[in-house]
Formats: structure tokens, sequence, C-alpha cells
């Protein structure tokens, strides 16, 4: 954004209208512009519990790294899970442009006082559910976050456009995973469709609360932060399973699913917000589990932090044994 100011000193009133002109034009808010505390504080936590959600949901796909049926599926799955702690570092980044250190960050998660996407709160039982998470889990984490490109914070925009490039890696290995999986033996095409069964739901309630229930939606629209409203994303994606749970032989758990001629969408079934509210308030089946490993990572990982700060402070610009090394390589 290119704040143009008047000619006399301008006071709050210019600086918001120029803020809000921005929006109207679709221009990008970069981290030196000035912004509503409040537009601020909702990037935080967004961009926080996106971060949050990156790095933890490390984990139950992790679960399998050593279980990998093949070399082949184990590298793929090792690509997938780095991908995802490279999406935390960009998030935590972009969250960082806003005023936030990423201790902090990581403090409110540790102590609970920030959330992540509750999806990650579910067991990983076979290793069918890998495929079902690449297939459902980051399908909608891509119906999600492809609007989100167009983000009006800039550094939030440009995370996600890499984000998402990578993110369609994980939806395919899921696809192409589960698709063998269908099409092999009777117990592999049982354990495929028991993988889809226990996640369809739970990645439909990724899309957050249904629109009339959803607290900071308007808002964020209204600032261009989110483009689509929950129950529409959550729509389109229903849409675009349907015919890939058929190409896959796989049947999506809900009998209320149908074609409507009419909206020319899918009908689907009532979602159970009570299992979503449950979970969300830490009584999922892994809650305690994923924080517990998440603290532990971090405690066990002080060494690494230590090394590479110690590092970066030995070859800072103007450090005189790295000058000293330099100057004798000369
Ligand atoms: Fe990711
Ligand atoms: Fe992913």
């Amino acid at each position: 954004m290119t704040t143009v100011l008047p000619e006399t000193a301008p006071g709050p009133e210019a600086y918001e209208a120029a803020f809000d002109a921005a929006v109207a034009a679709d221009e990008r808010i970069e981290p030196r512009d000035w912004m509503p505390d409040a537009y601020r504080a909702t990037l935080v936590r967004q961009i926080a519990q996106h971060a949050h959600s990156e790095i933890i949901g490390m984990q139950p796909e992790a679960n399998w790294i050593t279980r990998a049926p093949s070399l082949r599926r184990k590298a793929i799955l090792m690509a997938k899970v780095q991908d995802e702690a490279g999406h935390g570092l960009y998030l935590y980044s972009a969250a960082e442009t806003l005023g936030v250190g990423r201790d902090e960050l990581l403090d409110k998660l540790h102590n609970g006082r920030q959330k992540y996407s509750s999806i990650f709160n579910y067991p990983t039982l076979t290793w069918a559910d890998v495929g079902a998470i690449g297939w459902l889990v980051d399908g909608a984490a891509i119906t999600n976050q492809v609007p989100l490109c167009r983000c009006s914070y800039g550094p939030y925009a440009r995370a996600m456009v890499r984000v998402c490039k990578e993110e369609s890696f994980h939806q395919r290995q899921g696809y192409e995973l589960l698709l063998e999986l269908s099409r092999g033996t009777e117990e592999q095409h049982a354990m495929a469709q028991d993988a889809v069964d226990r996640w369809w739901w739970p990645s439909l309630m990724m899309f957050g609360p249904p629109d009339d229930e959803s607290a900071h939606s308007a808002q964020s629209m209204a600032w261009k932060i989110k483009r689509h409203s929950n129950d529409e994303l959550r729509q389109r994606f229903v849409d675009i399973c349907v015919p890939q749970a058929e190409a896959l032989g796989l049947t999506l758990p809900d009998p209320d699913l149908t074609w409507n001629e009419e909206t020319g969408r899918h009908d689907f079934g009532a979602i159970d917000w009570s299992e979503f509210k449950a979970v969300l308030k830490g009584n999922g089946p892994c809650n305690e589990a994923r924080i517990t490993q998440r603290r532990r990572a971090h405690e066990e990982g002080a060494w690494v932090r230590d090394a590479a700060a110690a590092y970066a402070a030995k070859h800072a610009p103007g450090d005189d044994r790295t000058n000293r090394k330099e100057a004798a390589s000369r």
C-alpha cells in the first residue's frame, strides 16, 4: 500500500481512510503500513493458529514414517511432513512481521492459550489414514487457503502462494495412496474405506462453525482477510470430493449426500457440532498427547536453537572473528 499523506500533519482519521481505501482497492497492506489494532490482532490470532496447526499436524503422520510400507512411500511421507514444518516457519515469520515473537506464540500454544486445528486431535490408526489425511485434510486446507493467497495482508498472502503449491502435492499423494489401496486386496480396500469413514466428518468441521455462529467471519470478510464464508468453502469442498470419491471407488459416509438439480450442488447431512466443540475444548482423542509431545519436542530441541543462535551471532556482520577470517582468506 502506498499511503499518500496530506501536506499538513495527518490525524488518525487520515491513516484510517488510507487503510480503508487500500483494502477497498484490493491493494496489499504491508508490515510498515498503518493498520487498525483489531486488524493486527485478528491477523496475529489467525496466522498463529495456522502456524500451530502446521507443526502439530506433523505428529499424526510422522507416527507412520517408520512403518511406511515401502521406501518410496517413506520418502514421500517424510517430504510431506518436512513441508509442514516449513509451512510453520513461513507462518511464524509472517506473524513476526506484525510485531509478535515466535517464542511468545509457542508459549501460548504450549500453555493452551492459542489453538490449533481440531482435526489433528484425531488418531492415525492405520496406514490408510495417511492417505485419507492427504486427500481430505490437505484437500480441505487447500480449499481454505487458495483464497488466502488474495488476503489483504501482504506477508500472509505471499506465504500462502507457496504453501498452496506444496499442499497440492500433499493432496495428490494422499489420493494416489488411497487409490492404490482401494484397488488392492479386499482388506486394503476395507482399510481405505474405514479411514475415509473416520476422516470425512472431521474434515468438514475444518471449515469452522456455520456462518450464523462464526464469531469473526463478517469482520474478516470486510477486511478482506477472508474472501468466502465457512459454509461456502465447505460446500465447495463437498462438491470437489464427491466425484473424487467415485473415482476412488470409495463411499463418503453420509446417507443424505445427494445431487441437487436446482442448486447445482450437493446437499449433505447435518454435522455433529457437539463433537467439534468437545474436541475444541480439549476432549478429543489425542489433545493431551499432541500438546505433551509438542512441549517435549520444544524442550529437547533447545540445544538446536541455542546452537543456531550462537552460530548466527558468530557470523553476524561486524563480528571480529568473522572479519579476521575473511581478511585472512582474501
Ligand atoms: Fe501445510
Ligand atoms: Fe499439507
